[in-house]
């Protein structure tokens, strides 16, 4: 298959180019700047330039494919909306592209506000309040236009040694706070998978894109306290408990998300794609130190 992997640059998507090279596909490649066109070059893959700016640019690397795998996005938490309303015109541009084919088109989400209580599931809908679960929402109606859309929901954190996402953060505010902190009973939890895992996954889910949501989780949920202390362990500092208003205001945005649970099945996936996450598990990677090592 000829597949197009926006975001082939980034964490999820460097881990699947080899992938799918090793399983033969024809791997396109988009690249923004010199130095990511460099790197992907190295891969075996043919690089195009395209930018989430430039609809269009994407629109026409997707021409041409049997599959797209969309994993590119404007990771700006200032610009939550901005990076939405670009999200929705490239991917307007990807079905155009592909309308009428029965292609799959890959879409990366994830299951945090899936829930509002207990596991997320494949079959709940997205009814988060931001723009980027509308998009989720409509991205599963292309199959009117003749396209295979699957929704490929991560955990909030896809860990690894070189990971530069939530965990990370996590550890860095542990280590100028000189404490590894969870909020009050630390009993929220979050959904987690090996980023080697989850690009198992997305090979699996190419080749055979039989499901409109897809759980890319390893473990269903791992609490805040079992992560404050294994980053505890890691940087030899003691773990504590702090309040949600002490989260907020000594923390932000990462503070706030420390108390909203993202726990998660994978069930389903599981089953169908007989895939079966083999890790390691998140709390071995943290207290192995790999979030010890520059990124
Ligand atoms: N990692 C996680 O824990 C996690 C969890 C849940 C959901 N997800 C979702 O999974 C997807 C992949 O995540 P990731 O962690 O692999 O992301 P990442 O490491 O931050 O990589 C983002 C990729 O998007 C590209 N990109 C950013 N802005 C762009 C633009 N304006 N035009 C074109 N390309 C642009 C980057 O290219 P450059 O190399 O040019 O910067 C990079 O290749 C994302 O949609 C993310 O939201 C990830």
């Amino acid at each position: 298959m000829k597949v197009l992997v926006t975001g082939a640059s980034g964490w999820i998507g460097s881990a699947t180019l080899p992938r799918l090279v090793a399983r033969g596909h024809e791997v396109v490649a988009t690249a923004r700047s010199d130095s990511s066109a460099t790197t992907l070059s190295t891969a075996g893959v043919t690089v195009v330039r395209a930018d989430l700016e430039d609809p269009e640019s994407m629109t026409r690397a997707a021409e041409g494919c049997d599959a797209v795998i969309h994993l590119a996005y404007h990771h700006d938490f200032t610009q939550i909306d901005r990076a939405a309303e670009m999200d929705r015109s490239v991917l307007e541009g990807f079905a155009e592209a592909l309308a009428g084919s029965g292609s799959p088109l890959l879409v990366a989400s994830g299951v945090l506000g899936v829930a509002q209580e207990g596991l997320a599931r494949e079959s709940d809908p997205q009814t988060g309040p931001f723009a980027r679960s509308h998009t989720a929402t409509w991205v599963t109606t292309l199959s009117d236009r003749g396209i295979q859309p699957v929704l490929m929901r991560f955990p909030p954190t896809v860990h690894g040694r070189g990971d530069v996402g939530f965990l990370r953060r996590f550890v860095e505010a542990a280590s100028s706070r000189g404490t590894a902190a969870y909020v009050d009973e630390g009993q929220t939890r979050w959904s987690a998978v090996h980023r080697d895992d989850a690009a198992d996954l997305i090979v699996k889910v190419v080749e055979r894109p039989t499901e409109s949501r897809v759980h890319a989780v390893g473990e269903e949920g791992v609490s805040m306290r079992d992560i404050a202390e294994a980053i505890g362990v890691s940087l030899g500092i003691p773990t504590v408990s702090i309040s949600r208003d002490q989260a907020q205001a000594e923390m932000g945005f990462l503070g706030m998300l420390m108390t909203v649970d993202a726990s998660a099945s994978s069930e389903h996936t599981q089953r169908v794609y007989d895939w079966r996450p083999e890790g390691p598990i998140l709390l071995e990677d943290v207290r192995n130190g790999a979030y010890l090592d520059p990124a």
